[in-house]
């Protein structure tokens, strides 16, 4: 059985003077939940939003949020961002040293659990955690910023659709790096049903046309 199509647009092209708005449109746009790209400038050579940035957005909209944890202390970082009302915390296998129990922890906390892959990260390396897991990663660009070339990974999505359906887990596989009308078809033909767009996105002068035009494409290419 098929699991929703959902778009879940990334900040990270935002302009940051108005990032309040910038998420009242997506939320207009109609957009699924809103990916917090939070880097700790160690992980990845970038920084970006704390916890109380993205406290203050969530008391002021109704769209979901998840944080993308691209940071060296996952376990101390993640109930952070429960608190600021990210239903969904994704941390990076690469991050952790007891995998198993960080996402046991982010269960704990009462989120959804979600365990990112870097584009070198083999699917097999998540096969001991999908009973803590509701939700996989699978990151088509190196992370760090947005607006990068999308690197294919098909294989990488259809092995972990198999994992998951053959173990009959309950798990959304998310795409994000490079998602755009271009991309996001091959990626839900593999086995994707969850998409974070951040440039492609926000290139689209009508947000919500953008948004229709990635689920439907998505959809289509399932069918
Ligand atoms: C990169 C982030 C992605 C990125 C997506 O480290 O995790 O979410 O912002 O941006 P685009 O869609 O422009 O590749
Ligand atoms: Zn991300």
């Amino acid at each position: 059985m098929n699991r929703p199509i959902e778009i879940a647009p990334s900040i990270l092209p935002a302009d940051f003077s108005r990032l309040g708005e910038e998420c009242v449109e997506l939320e207009k746009a109609g957009a699924d939940r809103i990916h917090w790209d939070v880097m700790d400038g160690v992980f990845v050579p970038n920084i970006t939003v704390g916890p109380d940035i993205v406290k203050s957005l969530h008391s002021h909209l109704t769209i979901g949020f998840e944080a993308h944890l691209m940071v060296v202390r996952p376990d101390e970082i993640a109930p952070l961002y429960v608190a600021a009302g990210c239903t969904t915390v994704m941390v990076h296998v690469e991050a952790c040293t007891h995998l198993h129990r960080s996402l046991g922890n982010i269960r704990d906390l009462g989120a959804r659990s979600g365990v990112v892959l870097n584009p070198h990260t083999a699917a097999s390396s998540v096969r001991h955690v999908l009973d803590q897991t509701d939700h996989i990663l699978v990151m088509t660009v190196n992370p760090g910023f947005g607006g990068q070339d999308y690197i294919p990974l098909l294989d990488k999505i259809a092995e972990l659709k198999t994992m998951i359906d053959s173990g009959g887990h309950d798990i959304d596989i998310e795409i994000d790096g490079g998602i755009s009308a271009a991309t996001i078809g091959e990626c839900a033909a593999a086995g994707a049903n969850v998409f974070v767009s951040g440039s492609a996105l926000f290139a689209y002068d009508d947000r919500a046309a953008g948004v229709a035009e990635l689920r439907s494409i998505a959809e289509e290419a399932r069918t």
